[in-house]
């Protein structure tokens, strides 16, 4: 046998599937080699994934051996630009599975970029934005747009142990859309905090009641397959690198059509116009992508984006998928079990504790013997010391957080009324507030090339915290 360690036979007799995804350990050998070559363990994939050098040097190459304009000229060298970032453009809906005749892509600069798309251009006016606690900020940052636009903002909570959202309430809400104006439903596929997959059958469900429906997809499409031809989201946001790594700064809104039509852009820029006057101050917006589409596109990188969707397809998502299940399921189930000698255990997970429903990253605290707390920023120092990168904070999702950290809309109000915090609030000064509560937590996130010895090198530095 390969690889005699006891733990790995007990890890393979636990998840006796793992070894179909060898083809992940040849490739992280021939094309990832400088995570093992720096000893790193990476295991911040929900941060941002990593990219095969293979995609380095296909773009590299392209590169070298063509010259390409700026698109919005149309000489020949702008031609050859614009011809590969139209190929790019009908590749990412391919990969999707998304018919050309009802969504389109939009390039953007991130899945943030993507969000503030949407945020600027709804017509909120006397409608309403439903959203799920857990969320990221970029999706939270919406409800700035609609409560400016008058319209009724609501958040559906979610619960601990697991942190999914409560189905009867959302089905009330869900149920009384407004009738004077349009409705937004937005959730994420899966939480960037908890790793939950929440259901994509609320997206028919919300249709059916007159909402559109916005869902995040950025920590989802890493490792899960988004088919839209069997799921209709009206907006998708999603950032590449998260994906396969490079190029850093681009990303999509993949929009439905008849969605998009809705939208009312608050400005016009270059690229985005078919004709616009100074004297007859008036201007016209171009038709499809380009409209939302500011300024030059980032027409260099854009073709390693289908270079990175077809690295990312010639693994395929079954391999991934089945690789990210194996190694989360065992992290879970040794993290869980791991006990100070006292019988306190060492961690709390904030989240399923089991791989049903739910993603790759694990989120949780870190306990002492005497059931107190280890701060979240002692732990990252630790693992810095030894290599591994994780995450640790609220991870830009702040309804997950105060749900998980048990902090209350009480505290909540006291810490952001009080003098001199009326406008300003460090993170410091939030930690002091909030006095004897973590602020934060520990996310460990697996992904694509991760391996056996990754998760092993995290359990052991998890062992080490025990007493
Ligand atoms: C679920 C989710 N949505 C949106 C974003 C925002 O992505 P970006 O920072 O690339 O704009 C992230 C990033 O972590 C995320 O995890």
């Amino acid at each position: 046998m390969a690889n005699p360690d006891p733990e790995f036979v007990a890890f393979l007799r636990a998840y006796p599937t793992y070894p179909a995804t060898h083809m992940i350990d040849d490739l992280r050998a021939n094309e990832y080699a400088s995570l093992d070559i720096g000893g790193h363990v990476y295991l911040d994939y929900t941060g941002g994934g990593l990219y095969a050098e293979s995609q380095l040097r296909r773009h590299n190459q392209l590169l070298v051996e063509h010259v390409f304009g700026n698109p919005h000229s149309s000489n020949p060298t702008s031609q050859a630009a614009t011809q590969l970032v139209e190929h790019a453009r009908e590749y990412v809906l391919r990969f999707f599975n998304a018919d050309p005749d009802e969504y389109l892509a939009i390039f953007t600069p991130n899945a943030s970029g993507a969000l503030k798309l949407v945020g600027e251009s709804y017509p909120f006016p006397n409608g309403r934005y439903l959203l799920t606690f857990d969320n990221h900020n970029s999706v939270n940052g919406i409800r700035e747009f609609a409560h400016a636009r008058g319209a009724e903002v609501t958040y559906i909570p979610i619960a601990l142990p697991d942190m999914r959202v409560d189905a009867s309430q959302l089905d009330r809400e869900l149920a009384r859309p407004s009738k004077n104006g349009h409705n937004l439903f937005a959730y994420p596929a899966q939480s960037n905090f908890s790793s939950v997959k929440h259901p994509l059958e609320w997206i028919e469900k919300a249709h059916k009641n007159g909402w559109d429906v916005l869902l995040d997809a950025a920590a989802f499409v890493p490792t899960s397959r988004l088919d839209l031809s069997e799921v209709k989201p009206d907006f998708v946001p999603v950032s590449f690198y998260k994906m396969f790594g490079y190029p850093t700064g681009i990303g999509a809104l993949i929009a439905r059509k008849s969605a998009l039509s809705k939208l009312h852009r608050p400005w016009f820029a270059g690229g985005t116009i078919t004709v616009a006057s100074v004297q007859g101050d008036k201007y016209y917006l171009a038709d499809g992508a380009s409209a939302f589409e500011d300024g030059t596109i980032d027409y260099l990188n854009i073709p390693a984006v289908e270079i990175g969707l077809k690295h990312l397809e010639s693994i395929g998502y079954d391999v991934i998928r089945e690789r990210v299940h194996c190694l989360t399921g065992w992290l879970l189930d040794h993290l869980t079990a791991m006990k100070h000698s006292n019988g306190i255990p060492l961690v709390r997970v904030y989240g399923p504790t089991t791989t049903e429903g739910r993603g790759g990253a694990v989120t949780v605290n870190f306990y002492d013997k005497y059931d107190n707390a280890l701060d979240h920023l002692f732990i990252e120092k630790q693992a810095n010391e030894a290599n591994i990168s994780l995450r640790t904070g609220c991870f830009c999702n702040p309804g997950a957080g105060e749900v998980a950290l048990g902090i209350s809309r009480v505290e909540l109000d006291v810490c952001f009324t009080r003098p001199g915090h009326e406008d300003r609030l460090s993170i410091d000064d939030f930690r002091l507030c909030i006095d004897g509560k973590s602020s934060g937590a520990v996310r460990i996130s697996v992904g694509m090339v991760t391996n056996f010895n990754d998760v092993q090198g995290f359990l052991g530095f998890a062992r080490g915290l025990l007493s």
